[in-house]
């Protein structure tokens, strides 16, 4: 076989996925392929399971059933350590961030770079300021000052100083839970900026986004969940927003409900 008509394989993939909370299925099954370089749309109801796949992804729970293979290895977390270690790193939607501290310390928050002097250990700020500026530079976020503190900044600015807290650490897959939600269409595009940037960068992303406009402008593929199993995924450019959303709403992508995977989309009158 040619290297042009190989298969590209993924670089993570979650493998039938089963996670039970008591009596609730919160995931059957999942399959979950993610690939390098790509923005991943991750896309469902309420309650479809969602938050679930990205935890079992970023080692924050276990899952009853299922395997995860990353770069064609088989990988087990035993907590998110593991997970970050691979350098998966995820931004869940209550950031994380210290209001109090400015960007520079919250970028390096429970990581503080520090140097030795005679007297003690102290906390390097200049050069923890340095490297924010140039971490900021680098994926080209415009914040005015790293001496800011975070709570007097607008949602998308804090939404990238907590992206950008996860890419500092060598993040390769960076995971994103609604990061739009409470933005408005400036803000959102200063988020969808940064997802862009990091793209281009060389980084894969896997974002929640209930915006199917946001993910239709944005996205590589998407990957529907239907209480707790997987609807479908393609690629942004074999879908249409009526086809996904009758994934979302029937859980599958045929008109009658049969879930058939060759089934052609139907238009929907606009
Ligand atoms: N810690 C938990 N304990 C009990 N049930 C949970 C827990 N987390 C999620 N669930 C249930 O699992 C299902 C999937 O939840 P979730 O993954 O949060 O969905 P989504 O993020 O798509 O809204 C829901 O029915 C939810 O109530
Ligand atoms: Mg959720």
């Amino acid at each position: 076989m040619s290297p042009i008509a190989m298969p590209l394989s993924p670089m993570a993939e979650m493998r039938a996925i089963t996670k039970r909370y008591g009596g609730i299925t919160a995931l059957d099954q999942v399959d979950f392929r993610i690939f390098g370089r790509e923005i991943h749309a991750l896309c469902g109801d309420n309650a479809a399971g969602k938050s679930t796949l990205i935890k079992v992804l970023s080692g924050a729970i276990t899952p009853e059933e299922g395997e995860i293979v990353f770069e064609g290895k088989p990988v087990r977390f035993r907590g998110p350590r593991d997970a970050k270690d691979l350098g998966i790193e995820t931004v869940y939607q209550d950031l994380a961030l210290a209001d109090n501290l400015d960007v520079a310390a919250n970028l390096f928050l429970g990581r503080e770079l520090t140097h030795e002097r005679t007297k003690g250990i102290f906390l390097d700020l200049r050069r923890m300021e340095d490297e924010a500026r140039n971490l900021l530079a680098r994926l080209k976020i415009h914040l005015p000052n790293v001496r800011q503190r975070v709570r007097t900044m607008s949602g998308g600015q804090r939404q990238c100083v907590a992206i950008a807290r996860s890419v500092y650490f060598n993040a390769r897959l960076v995971i994103l839970d609604e990061p739009t939600a409470a933005l408005g269409v400036k803000e959102t595009q200063k988020v969808f900026d940064l997802v862009t940037e990091m793209r281009e960068q060389g980084l894969t992303v896997v974002m929640i986004s209930h915006n199917l406009n946001h993910v239709f402008d944005l996205c590589d593929r998407i990957t529907v969940l239907k209480t707790g199993r997987l609807a479908g995924s393609r690629h942004i450019s074999e879908t249409s927003k009526e086809e996904v959303l009758r994934m979302i709403m029937t859980g599958s992508s045929s008109p009658d409900g049969d879930g058939g995977a060759g089934a052609k989309p139907v238009r929907l009158s606009a």
